[in-house]
């Protein structure tokens, strides 16, 4: 949703600008909501900056009927704990949360590697915005055909763009997998966005690692290409705080949203994926040595009505080695 809100929000040049810091309770209580249930997670601004607000006097209490979201609830006491252990509380927190990132992630040091260069990304072409976010779905079963290398170099350097924000927005890594790209060698790569380049990392047919590490799930193996996003964490998390968590999972969230967004645009399919967690770093270690997976896109040409051939128990089990 907030992929597509900002990729709207751009197109009609109302300067979208995320804001990842506000003092929760006020901001709930501003919504009527009740925060045991619901809770607002980023605020977007739209529009040109106009004169400040007056200042509010106190408000009254909100309290809307609504209609149950689910029949049935389950709760998840842990996601309660999570959201309130990185809640901010006072006007001098938001301050304080503004300030809290460097440069972020991304940024390598040691001596330069090789990287294969991508061709120019399609940048204004393919499907209009509207009709996009209407066929914008998820892929339930990829066929084998490739991608071009122009697909797989625009849906990286539309995940990777610029988010307009109170706090650093580049703090998310990507890392990729090619089974079927034309051009592009199957293997593992990180992508370096300042180049639009690839840096290897393993070359070879990895179908059967990449659908494993995507909780053995066929789709992460037939896909054309998997991106996984990584994060460096723990300094997030030293420079954010608790908060910082929830950085981490928004912005891949938004890289993911507008991999999407780029795949529907130029005609082809994607999906979410759950994965190992550990065993993602693991693969694409050293390079990704100290970050954590957050979310994986896989990207490819919906299988239609054949079957994809990789379902095969024979190859999912392949475990990484560690
Ligand atoms: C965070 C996330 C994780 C997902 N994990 C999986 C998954 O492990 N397997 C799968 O088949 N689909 C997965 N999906 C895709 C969802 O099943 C799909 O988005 C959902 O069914 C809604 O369908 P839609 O995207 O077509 O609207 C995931 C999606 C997201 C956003």
């Amino acid at each position: 949703m907030l992929a597509n809100l900002l990729a709207v929000g751009g197109a009609l040049q109302l300067a979208p600008r995320l804001f990842t810091g506000f003092v929760d309770a006020d901001v709930n209580r501003l919504l009527g909501l009740d925060a045991e249930r619901e809770a607002a997670l980023e605020l977007v601004a739209l529009g040109p900056d106009g004169s400040p607000a007056p200042p509010v006097a106190a408000l009254d209490e909100i309290g809307h009927p609504t209609i149950p979201l689910s029949p049935s609830e389950v709760d998840y006491p842990l996601l309660r704990e999570i959201h309130a252990a990185s809640m901010l509380t006072t006007p001098d927190d938001v301050r304080v949360w503004r300030r809290g990132g460097g440069e972020g992630g991304g940024v390598e040091g040691g001596a330069p590697r090789p990287v294969v260069p991508l061709p120019s990304p399609r940048t204004a072409s393919g499907r209009g915005l509207g009709d996009t976010i209407q066929r914008r779905g998820s892929t339930r079963q990829f066929g084998h055909a490739p991608l071009s290398g122009v697909e797989l170099a625009t849906v990286l350097w539309a995940a990777t763009g610029d988010v307009e924000a109170d706090v650093p927005a580049s703090l998310v890594d990507l890392y990729l997998i090619v089974n079927a790209v034309d051009g592009v060698e199957s293997g593992a790569y990180f992508y370096r966005p300042e180049d639009t380049a690839l840096e290897p990392i393993r070359a070879g047919d990895l179908r059967g690692e990449s659908a494993y590490l995507c909780l053995e799930q066929p789709l992460g193996g037939d896909a054309a290409a998997v991106l996984y996003f990584l994060a460096p964490l723990d300094e997030i998390l030293a420079a954010f705080g608790d908060r910082g968590y929830r950085l981490a999972n928004l912005l891949a969230g938004i890289a993911g949203g507008r991999a999407y967004l780029a795949a529907y645009a130029l005609g082809f399919g994607a999906t979410g994926l759950t994965f190992y967690d550990r065993h993602v770093v693991e693969f694409f270690s050293p390079h990704a040595a100290g970050k954590d997976a957050i979310f994986v896109v896989a990207l490819g040409r919906s299988a239609g009505a054949g079957r994809a051939t990789i379902v095969g128990n024979s190859i999912l089990p392949r475990r990484p080695s560690a």
